[in-house]
């Protein structure tokens, strides 16, 4: 196995003779420590089927099914998949259109996943890639004045906003499925900036998509500070060249596996979509709380 530094990139690793049916405990250990300390690794030319994707993901940590079963792959349960490709006999498996907008996975969850894998299946000739910010280093770059702004404070976030309405939801009262949701996963609070268990950096911890309000501790909303966040983060320039944005493209073959502590993503958008299939095993470590 060999891991280089991912060349002319903000931040990522290449990780190339990994054989996941084959690694040593060592190797395991080897690339959790490059996913902490690169952020991404890209694992190059993997052929795994769904369970042994799967079996990968058990031995970075503890996997689980994700909590809407629409995303649920049908024969495992634990691997989620995005997918805009029906099947032959017109079926969809997975959901389409899965996360155009800025978050950390389950962020919006008590216990965010720690480590996420992505294994595309059906890769889009171009405007492939997914791109992510370091929210370590963004809360570095932060001027003096949001850093003393950010003490003290807590951050509330939700997957009401970008909620995807399921098939067996149409004709029903839309107030009544915003109350299920609501029910389901209720919002939960954290500090808006939090430590990461690992490598010690400070990593801001607000999206666009799930962080639905900044409170003082006090408990006043701080609908300003939010803003000024996202801004300074990057989170809200639709050119994409904020110099915290980095464009993650991949080839069929790679997977990539992120620190989702420390990284937010967003699905490159694009107006028109390619076939488009990726399979997803998301972990808790052994730093997890979980
Ligand atoms: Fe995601």
């Amino acid at each position: 196995m060999k891991i280089s530094p991912q060349a002319g990139k903000k931040f990522g690793a290449i990780v190339e003779g990994f054989d996941a049916e084959t690694a040593s405990a060592d190797e395991i250990v080897e690339l959790k420590r490059a996913v902490y300390a690169n952020k991404i690794a890209v694992l190059k030319n993997q052929d795994l089927s769904a369970q042994q994707f799967h079996a990968l993901g058990k031995r970075m940590g503890e996997t689980g099914a994700y909590y809407e079963p629409v995303y649920h792959h049908p024969e495992v349960a634990e691997v989620f998949v995005s997918s805009n490709v029906k099947e032959e006999d017109g079926r969809q498996i997975g959901v389409p259109k899965t996360g155009k907008f800025w978050h950390s996975d389950y962020q919006f969850m008590p216990e965010p996943f720690d480590i996420t894998l992505i294994y595309p299946q059906v890769v889009p000739s171009k405007n492939r890639g997914t791109y992510f910010i370091n929210m370590a280093e963004a809360y570095e770059r932060l001027s003096e004045e949001l850093k003393v702004a950010v003490k003290g404070t807590t951050a509330t976030h939700s997957v009401l906003q970008y909620f995807k309405i399921r098939p067996t939801d149409v004709y029903r009262p839309i107030s009544e499925i915003i109350d299920e949701v609501n029910a389901k996963t209720p919002p939960v609070t954290s500090p808006t900036a939090v430590t990461h268990p690992a490598t010690g950096e400070t990593v801001l911890y607000v999206s666009e998509g799930f962080t639905m309000s900044i409170e003082d501790a006090d408990g006043t909303p701080r609908p300003d500070l939010l803003k000024e966040l996202l801004e300074a983060t990057g989170q809200l320039d639709r050119t994409y060249e904020h110099e915290n944005i980095h464009l993650q493209t991949f080839e069929k073959g790679d997977m990539l596996v992120w620190d989702n502590r420390s990284l937010i993503h967003r699905a490159l958008h694009t107006a028109t979509p390619e076939p488009a299939v990726s399979y997803r095993v998301t972990v808790y470590d052994d730093h997890s709380t979980a």
